[in-house]
């Protein structure tokens, strides 16, 4: 089958095959949040315990959620916010949860690309060798000399917003699947070569107690709490990315089985990555709780003393980029999406106003950091959360039963647990997020003091 062109009148374009669909979804999923976030958060949370919790909460709640997600898009074919009118009624109230996914994959854009444009810079020092021998507080000025300046922040922000534009311009199969096609086993190889250098580290035993040693000790609520948030953000749920992208999933294939072959995707690069990380972390008795100076200043000290370390980091932030462009591709095709079906304009002047309207809202993300923590607070604890909230609701309790049933077991070697995966989204799933939106504003610290 060949790629369509993206008019909204026109049939609606679709994967060449059910891979193409798990490779570009695992491409949204795998991205910063793997390879930047899981290893910081679960420094900072102490390792093990948090690394198994997570674990619970990928399997408990984000794949039953990713499955309700892209059956919201299959079902429908369209995006966000029609698929909530397709599937209930043109005038439906369900529509505010579309309407919020494409605000936040808005605002969400706006910054991811500002470290992915830090991703970019240090790629580019790593090729000009510029972090060859650097000390500590070398690398914390190399850092701070990027962040202090904005037009090397914002210069490489626009480099990789025009790129991730252009792919997206070029449509789904010609652009978004053809690059996940190239971008996703090439970090698999660059995964491969870092885990072989990792595993020969003398820190990779003191590493694998920290990551996969079970101190409960050091679990608190709130990691449980980071835990679950960050299950959505790391699996891009909440955000429409996966309505989008199962709207072009054909009929026939298996989506439960692609939404858990990309969820275990996404989860074991995360683990890679952590894999990676901490062996050289600890190899050089660096603090692994760094926080998310951890790939920017503390790798880089790290790998500055390594033998081969010039090449590694190359390998290393090369890697951070790809996954980082198939993440944005995926963010940049909610907000093309939206305006192809509903505004009814071509898919190129979508992408590019798309795109600049993005990379005006992203100067800010990138020239302050109390911009860039504001929105990303609000993305990732509120705006994602409460997408994925609305999905479990819609489609355990709103859409067609018949229907339901249908697009989970059409083709489906997991068609027999279609009655468990419906009442997790029914029952546990709604309830885990209503007790993170609990946290936090606070109210469970609140009837906390009262049992006290
Ligand atoms: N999952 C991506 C990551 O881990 C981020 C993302 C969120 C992408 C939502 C698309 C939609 O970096």
């Amino acid at each position: 089958m060949h790629d369509m062109p993206d008019h909204s009148n026109s049939p609606r374009a679709q994967w060449n095959s059910r891979t193409g669909f798990i490779l570009a979804a695992a491409g949204s999923a795998v991205g910063l949040g793997n390879i930047w976030k899981f290893p910081y958060i679960t420094g900072e949370n102490g390792g093990g315990a948090f690394v198994l919790v997570y674990l619970a909460c990928i399997l408990g709640v984000g794949v039953p959620v990713m499955m309700a997600e892209v059956m919201l898009g299959r079902a429908s074919r369209s995006s966000s916010v029609t698929a909530y009118r397709t599937l209930s009624d043109p005038k439906s109230k369900w529509v505010v949860f579309g309407v919020l996914a494409v605000v936040a994959a808005f605002l969400l854009l706006s910054y991811y690309s500002t470290v992915a444009g830090w991703a970019l810079h240090y790629t580019y020092l790593s090729l000009t060798n510029a972090i060859a021998g650097i000390d500590p507080g070398q690398a914390e000025g190399l850092f701070g000399q990027l962040t202090g300046s904005p037009l090397i922040g914002v210069g490489w922000q626009f480099a990789f917003l025009v790129f991730t534009m252009c792919v997206v311009a070029a449509g789904v199969s010609h652009g978004i699947e053809r690059w996940a096609r190239i971008m996703m086993p090439g970090l698999f190889v660059m995964i491969v070569i870092l885990l072989g250098k990792a595993m020969t580290m003398s820190g990779w035993g003191a590493a694998m107690d920290f990551l996969f040693g079970m101190n409960w000790d050091k679990l608190t609520a709130a990691g449980v709490l980071e835990a679950l948030g960050h299950s959505f953000f790391t699996l891009s749920l909440g955000m429409g990315s996966m309505i989008a992208y199962g709207s072009y999933l054909r009929s026939q294939d298996d989506l439960a089985s692609a939404s858990l072959a990309t969820a275990g995707a996404d989860t074991l690069v995360a683990l890679a990555a952590s894999v990676v990380i901490f062996p050289i972390v600890f190899t050089f008795g660096m603090e692994p709780g760094a926080g998310p100076g951890l790939l920017f200043v503390t790798l880089p000290t790290a790998l500055a003393q390594m033998t081969g370390g010039a090449f590694l980091s190359v390998v290393f932030f090369v890697m951070l980029v790809f996954a980082a462009l198939t993440s944005a591709i995926a963010i940049l095709e909610v907000i093309a999406a939206y305006l192809l079906d509903n505004h009814g304009i071509s898919r190129v002047k979508a992408c590019v106003s798309g795109t600049v309207l993005v990379a005006l809202f992203g100067v800010p993300a990138t020239v302050s950091g109390s911009w860039f923590n504001a929105v990303d607070h609000f993305v990732s604890n509120w705006a994602l959360p409460l997408g994925g909230l609305g999905i479990a609701l819609f489609v355990a309790w709103r859409m067609d039963g018949a229907l339901r049933r249908k697009e989970f077991e059409a083709g489906s070697a997991l068609a027999k647990f279609y009655g468990s995966w419906l009442w997790i989204l029914k029952y546990p799933v709604p309830v885990c997020i209503l007790i993170v939106f609990l946290h936090a504003i606070g109210a469970l610290a609140w009837i906390g003091g009262l049992l006290a």
